[in-house]
């Protein structure tokens, strides 16, 4: 095994830091040319490229996971690939195929090898794939030019306090529409999250929900994670909206609360005016990872899910169950793991 770098991998957050190596692929002429590895963290483009004026940029997020033997695991990689692949086909990109986008993972993890956080730290290596439009441009259409980019750096909790529960706040803005974006994984999503966002920060919350756009009566997602919640009779529940991101944690946690711990399963709508029928609630996600949501504000109301201070006990459990099959301790559903070797 690599020798590791010395970092305080217990006390990680969830912050930018260049690590020596990323991997660069150029889109031009209808193909995909890759540059491979490179040591250089800027990217200089045309002032014209339609990323800067008109968005067109989709990303990815996922983690590479140190096990207890010291081998590298990604968690379903070939989810992030195929929804990258969406939200190419929604902005007018050129796909990355999953092999190429695989490869390019194993790449970058390889390279910063001495910076996957050790077994136990709860750290693990978060893995950025990005496309971007470049190229002269200035009308409203797709650049003719992409580069595809993944870069990498140690993260521990995305929302402080990992599995302490969090409070949140019911968003005043739409992030996305029924018919819009919400669905893909697209820059402008999250270029509209930030005001509200930092609104509910700047009120002590974690971070915001977004309720339906349509009505503002039912609840859709977190700007960074999917939304999930326990009922009285034992289900598990999340929100179905065709504005929300389809998150590869909540499908992953669709499965296991059925196929590992046997309650009913269930993608529907969640009225504001009936949240006493949930007695756990969280957030889920790749950066989440589990987040337990405490309370919920919603207007003047403050309402409270199991616990402001305590995770729920099937929180924890689907908790214990996804990071264990993660980080190699539990086995995996078939093809849930690639291993970087
Ligand atoms: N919803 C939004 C808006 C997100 O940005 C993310 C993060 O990727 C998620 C949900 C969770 O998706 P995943 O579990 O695939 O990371
Ligand atoms: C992720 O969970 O990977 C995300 O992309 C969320 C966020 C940091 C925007």
């Amino acid at each position: 095994m690599t020798k590791l770098v010395d970092l305080d991998w217990e006390n990680l957050g969830f912050d930018y830091m260049e690590l020596p190596y990323r991997y660069r692929a150029h889109y031009k002429d209808g193909q995909w040319h890759t540059a491979g590895l490179t040591e250089d963290a800027t990217i200089a483009i045309n002032e014209g490229s339609p990323v800067f004026h008109y968005g067109q940029a989709a990303f990815e997020g996922l983690k590479a996971y140190r096990c207890k033997d010291g081998s590298i695991n990604l968690f379903r990689p070939d989810q992030n690939a195929a929804r990258m692949q969406r939200s190419c086909q929604r902005l007018l990109m050129p796909e990355i195929p999953t092999d190429m986008f695989i490869d390019a993972l194993k790449q970058v993890v390889k390279a910063n090898e001495a910076y996957v956080p050790p077994y136990g730290s709860g750290g693990t290596l978060y893995l950025r794939p990005n496309i971007i439009g470049v190229g002269p441009n200035i009308g409203v259409h797709p650049a003719s030019e992409y580069i595809f980019t993944v870069f990498a750096m140690p993260v521990g909790n995305y929302f402080k306090g990992g599995l302490k529960p969090t409070n949140f706040l019911a968003a005043n803005y739409d992030r996305a529409a029924h018919k819009g974006t919400g669905q893909s994984k697209v820059g402008g999503n999250y270029a509209a999250s930030l005001l509200p966002g930092a609104k509910a920060k700047e009120q002590g919350f974690a971070d915001c929900i977004y309720l339906d756009p349509l009505e503002h009566k039912k609840i859709e997602e977190v700007g960074s994670a999917n939304f999930f919640g326990i009922t009285n009779n034992n289900e598990f529940v999340t929100p179905k909206s065709p504005s929300i991101l389809p998150s590869v944690t909540k499908y992953s946690l669709l499965y296991l609360a059925k196929e590992r711990l046997g309650l009913e399963t269930k993608e529907t709508d969640i009225y504001l005016d009936d949240l006493d029928h949930l007695v756990e609630a969280g957030a889920c996600g790749t950066a989440a990872v589990i987040t337990p949501i405490g309370g919920f504000q919603i207007g003047d109301d403050l309402h409270v899910f199991y616990s402001q201070t305590e995770v729920g006990p099937v929180t924890k459990k689907l908790y214990d169950e996804l990071t264990g099959i993660q980080f190699g301790d539990k086995e995996a559903p078939e093809g849930w793991i690639v291993k970087v070797d």
